[in-house]
């Protein structure tokens, strides 16, 4: 718990202002069975949940939650079943009440709303997508993705337009007449995220909604997703219990162990950094090469020539520090390319006199980069093309720093790369 609080303070003290917070869950139980509140008091509270139950037959289901989701985010909820997932999900629309805490969202604390007022706030709020897609099988596929639409009571004219441009972004344009048995499980669940979208929510909550679907059909639609969420920009709670899902997708993920919060961070945290056994055992098999970044292993250049400098400079530099070659960059530090030795001194043979000011475009050969997002896997073919480390560029091509060969296998070994054998 410890972790996940100082996680969270991290985050509020490094962002002053809160206001890009959508979500705010603090102090969240749900126990289930009798007199629940009892369970909150000294004689229960910090006794296990296995313990909590034989003695009094109460299941905790949600142990003091605390998160900050931001307006944007792909956060995901992670853990085995059982673990509090759907508890907590279903909370935040409040489908379940919870037993204490607060849940606020976009400024409104949800736990203190009215029957009314927390009906109207579900349909204008949220859009939820559970694993069994809920499609009404005698109604089109029309009238499933407008449904919600029709129960907040719009215009029909409206309802189906909406209707229809989702339908459009989840890519079943032409289906709209067809019926939900028409259709493959991949389809039904495009519609049902269509259903989601219709109503143009703040904020989607999904339930494990690819869990249902084979294998590569699930990979197909996590790769769609994101596609959609790179236009859409919405606020996404998601649940699973597949890390390569989570690692995939998400923004954040907050890992939950018998109703607790165990962990929370980006899923290179998750990987390189798993807070205790538990994480440690769900993430054992996750390569690093795809959720470590150039940015976290990159390092300052050991040597950097500076274009000004002229060939001569440059030359006695690499010389004295024994390299073949070094980046050249310009005064606002813009990679130019690599400068080589052999280079430099073809250029230079016969030009003793040469006491030129830059070193010349025609000595300097440019260079692939990466940005600090790249993810290691993406640099392996990089690795073996070329003998020298490989740079990172901001958008606007400055060098920010270099990837070295030995940092990549390093991050990629599963002891770390302690050990040299
Ligand atoms: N209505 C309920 N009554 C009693 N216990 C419940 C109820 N719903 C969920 N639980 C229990 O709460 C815990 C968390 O369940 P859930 O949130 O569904 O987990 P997950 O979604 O991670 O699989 C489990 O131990 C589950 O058995
Ligand atoms: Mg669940």
């Amino acid at each position: 718990m410890s972790d996940v609080q100082k996680n969270e303070e991290g985050a509020a003290s490094a962002a002053p202002s809160s206001s890009d917070t959508i979500i705010e869950v603090k102090d969240l139980w749900k126990v289930y069975g009798r007199d629940p509140k009892r369970i909150l008091t000294d004689k229960y509270r910090k006794l296990h949940k296995d313990d909590i139950q034989e003695k009094t037959g109460n299941i905790v289901a949600m142990r003091e939650v605390n998160l900050k989701i931001k307006k944007g985010e792909f956060y995901i909820i992670m853990g085995l079943s059982g673990s509090g997932k759907s508890t907590l999900v279903r909370n935040l629309i409040r489908l379940v009440n919870p037993t204490a805490g607060k849940i606020t969202v976009k400024g409104r604390d949800v736990t203190k709303m009215k029957e009314d007022e927390l009906l109207d706030f579900r349909k204008t709020t949220y859009g939820m997508v559970f694993q069994h897609y809920g499609l009404m099988p005698h109604m089109t596929i029309l009238d499933n993705a407008a449904y919600g639409l029709k129960v907040r009571g719009l215009p029909k004219g409206e309802q189906l337009a909406k209707a229809m441009k989702a339908l459009e972004t989840v890519g079943l344009k032409g289906w709209e007449d067809y019926y939900p048995g028409n259709l493959s499980g991949g389809m039904q669940q495009r519609v049902g995220l269509a259903r989601a979208l219709a109503n143009d929510p703040d904020i989607l909550l999904m339930d494990e909604p690819f869990s249902g679907l084979d294998p590569l059909i699930r990979r197909q639609m996590q790769d769609e997703f994101v596609d959609l969420q790179d236009k859409l920009k919405k606020t996404i709670v998601f649940v699973t219990h597949d890390l390569h899902e989570a690692l995939k997708l998400g923004d954040k993920i907050a890992i939950m162990r018998n109703g607790e919060v165990v962990q929370i961070g980006t899923p290179e945290e998750i990987v390189t950094q798993p807070a205790n056994d538990y994480v440690r055992e769900f993430v054992q098999d996750a390569s690093p090469a795809k959720v470590v970044t150039a940015g976290t292993i990159m390092r300052e250049p050991e040597v950097l020539l500076y274009a000004w400098e002229g060939p001569k400079t440059a030359l006695t530099i690499l010389q004295r520090e024994k390299r073949r070659g070094a980046f050249v960059v310009d005064k606002g530090h813009k990679l130019l390319g690599l400068a080589n030795v052999d280079r430099l001194e073809k250029y230079l043979k016969g030009r003793i006199d040469v006491d030129e000011s830059k070193i010349s475009s025609s000595v300097v050969r440019p260079i692939p980069s990466v940005t600090e997002e790249t993810i290691i896997e993406e640099l392996f073919s990089m690795v073996s093309a070329n003998p020298y480390p490989i740079p990172v560029t901001s958008e606007d091509n400055k060098l920010l720093g270099v990837v070295k060969t030995d940092d990549i296998f390093e991050t990629i070994s599963p002891d770390g790369g302690e050990d040299d054998v």
